[in-house]
Order: structure tokens, then C-alpha cells, then sequence
């Protein structure tokens, strides 16, 4: 019977969850793929660190470096640039697939894992960067190839979506909220990336870049925070039937003379209570899409947690792993860069 090696790198919130979903349902995925998913090992930074699923130790490594290299495929939930970027590389040169759920790899290095994927033929999906459980990479790059997208807006971090609700619903201050989101498992190992919206710019990134086709590189992306919010902000959009959101933004915008270019920003924004948005709580995600034929579009659901992005996570492997044993084409979201980025600027 034929198996696939899997190489899972990290168990942090998601890793974790993937690794125990992957055993538990090996049986059900072996029938989904035409191949065993065979979990080889799950390559740690630490042994002894503690862990939100038991985890059997046998599968556990530090030599990471060995571990990818004598898998099949490579599932990258470690976070952050370095070692993560190396790894995923040096995988898609020798055509492993990989799936990844690393927006700020994806945002920063997006291009140079395209051109080594195309290169060795290997896979490379990253379903879970963006939105967490939510299916918003594909719908965009397949499902809506065809359309012309004109704007793509939503609330795409989880944890700042369950400060800015738990300040306006219950009063807590920022840092209370923020406390909790880390206990459940919402915020990024250094939350600064959640609340000064470097989480939301990569995802902005990412969204831009499929949805019109084109490169937007992350430092094009207008970018604010939401540690400017206080109580007093958040009262007074109440008294006016507000809630504060931080908002990722990307539109096509249109110049006196015709042409067209992209623009993307990220920032608290102040959205009226009847708007579909104010009804997203907690750490829920939602995202819409205008597009030309389409009309409006809406995505929501969990944007964070551990076993939610593990979900669309494991979509991804069983997807690529059913491709690569169909003997399938190579696959992966694509960007061919027809439009201009335009300079950064604030709303
Ligand atoms: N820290 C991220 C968030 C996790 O809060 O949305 C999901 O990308």
C-alpha cells in the first residue's frame, strides 16, 4: 500500500491539533487519498516544552533539518521567518510539497516559494495563512479566477477582533483581553504582531496579491495598529452606534486619467452596528469580496485557534497528497503581476 511520509514542523496551537487529528483519522484519509498519510515525525525546537495535545515522544525531534529531508511532504507550522523559510525552500527545490499556514512567510517571501515550487514541480498551499478555518485562499485563486475582483475587506485577526469585542461588549481594557486571547490560543507568540496589525498586513498582503493578480509587497501595506483604541474611543462609537474594527482593505483604486493600480491598508476602523461586520465577535473572522460578475460575496468563521486552523491545514494535505497520488499537475495559488501597487497611503 502506498504512504505518503509527512513531516510535521512545529506543535505549537495548530500543530498540535494537527498532529493528533492526523493520527486519529489516518484510516478515514487513507480512503480520501489512495495513500496511507504517514505522520513521521514532528520536528520541536524544544522536547520537554509543554504541549496542548499529548503528543506520542517517539515522534518528536529537534533534528529538523533531517526530519525534512526524508519526508514526502512538509506541513510548516512553526511561525516566523527563520529556520521556517529555509526549510520550505530547500523542500520545494527537491519537489516536496509543502502546506504552510505561515502568512508572514507567505506575505514576505511569496514570490521566491512560487518560483521554487514552479521550478521542481512541487506543491505549495497556504489555506490556513489567511482566515484561519475559513476557505478564502482557494475561492480566490480558483473559484474566482475567472471573475474581476474590485475590493476585498474583512476582519482577518482573530485576536484583535476579541479585544476590540471585549472592550466594547464588556468593558475590559486591551490588555485584560489581549491575556485572554493569548490563553486560548489566538494570539501570535509575540502579540505585537496581532495589535500593531503586522498580522493583518500580511494577510492583507496575501489577499491583494491573488485577488487582483499582482505582487503587493508587504511594504505597501498602510498599517495602524489598534493600541491607539481606549475606552473613551470605544465609548463615544457607541454613543454614535459604531464598533471599532480593524479592518484589512485592498481595491482596485482608479486614476483621474483611467489607469488603475492596487491599494491595500489595514486600520481600526469605525463600522456601523447594522453592517454585517459589527455582528463579528470574538475571535471570528470575516472576510467580502466585491467582485464584477460575482457581485458581493461574504466568508466567516473562525479565524484563530488552534484546532480551527488545523482544519483547513489538513484540506490542504489531503488535497495536495490526493493530487500528487492522482499523478496531478503541480498546484498552487499563482500571481502574475498585471497591475501597479500603488504607494502607501493612509485612508
Ligand atoms: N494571531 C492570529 C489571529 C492567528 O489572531 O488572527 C491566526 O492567523
Amino acid at each position: 500500500n502506498r504512504s505518503l511520509r509527512v513531516a510535521l514542523l512545529g506543535a505549537g496551537s495548530v500543530g498540535s491539533q494537527v498532529a493528533r487529528l492526523l493520527l486519529e483519522r489516518a484510516d478515514t484519509y487513507e480512503v480520501r487519498v489512495g495513500a496511507r498519510l504517514e505522520l513521521v515525525g514532528i520536528g520541536v525546537r524544544n522536547l520537554d516544552a509543554p504541549r496542548d495535545v499529548d503528543l506520542p515522544k517517539d515522534l518528536l525531534t529537534s533534528d529538523i533539518d533531517a526530519l525534512v529531508d526524508g519526508s514526502d511532504v512538509v506541513v510548516e507550522l512553526m511561525g516566523g521567518i527563520d529556520p521556517a523559510r529555509a526549510l520550505v525552500l530547500r523542500s520545494l527545490e527537491r519537489g516536496v510539497d509543502v502546506v504552510t499556514a505561515n502568512k508572514a512567510l507567505v506575505a514576505a517571501h511569496g514570490p521566491e516559494l512560487r518560483a521554487a515550487a514552479s521550478a521542481s514541480g512541487a506543491m505549495l498551499l497556504y489555506e490556513a495563512a489567511v482566515g484561519g478555518a475559513i476557505p478564502i485562499i482557494r475561492p480566490l485563486d480558483a473559484s474566482l479566477a475567472g471573475d474581476r475582483v474590485m475590493r476585498v475587506m474583512g476582519i482577518v485577526n482573530g485576536t484583535t477582533n476579541y479585544i476590540l469585542d471585549k472592550m466594547h461588549r464588556e468593558g475590559a481594557t486591551l490588555d485584560e483581553a489581549l491575556r485572554v486571547a493569548t490563553e486560548l490560543g489566538y494570539a501570535e507568540a509575540d502579540p505585537t504582531a496581532d495589535i500593531e496589525g503586522f498580522d493583518a498586513a500580511s494577510k492583507a498582503t496575501i489577499l491583494a496579491s491573488l485577488a487582483f493578480h499582482t505582487e503587493v509587497p508587504v511594504a505597501s501595506v498602510h498599517r495602524e495598529g489598534i493600541t491607539g483604541v481606549t475606552a473613551e474611543t470605544v465609548a463615544q462609537a457607541e454613543k454614535d452606534d459604531q464598533v471599532i474594527k480593524l479592518l484589512a482593505i485592498c481595491e482596485r483604486v482608479f486614476a483621474d486619467d483611467g489607469s488603475e493600480s492596487v491599494n491595500a491598508r489595514v486600520y481600526p476602523a469605525l463600522v456601523a452596528k447594522d453592517h454585517p461586520l459589527a455582528a463579528v465577535h470574538e475571535a471570528k473572522n470575516a472576510i467580502f469580496i466585491e467582485a464584477e460578475a460575482a457581485g458581493d460575496l461574504m466568508f466567516y468563521g473562525a479565524g484563530a485557534g488552534g484546532v480551527e486552523t488545523a482544519s483547513a491545514v489538513l484540506g490542504d494535505l489531503v488535497s495536495l497528497s490526493r493530487r500528487r497520488v492522482a499523478g496531478g499537475q503541480a498546484l498552487h495559488p499563482g500571481v502574475s503581476a498585471h497591475l501597479p501597487v500603488a504607494p502607501m497611503s493612509a485612508v
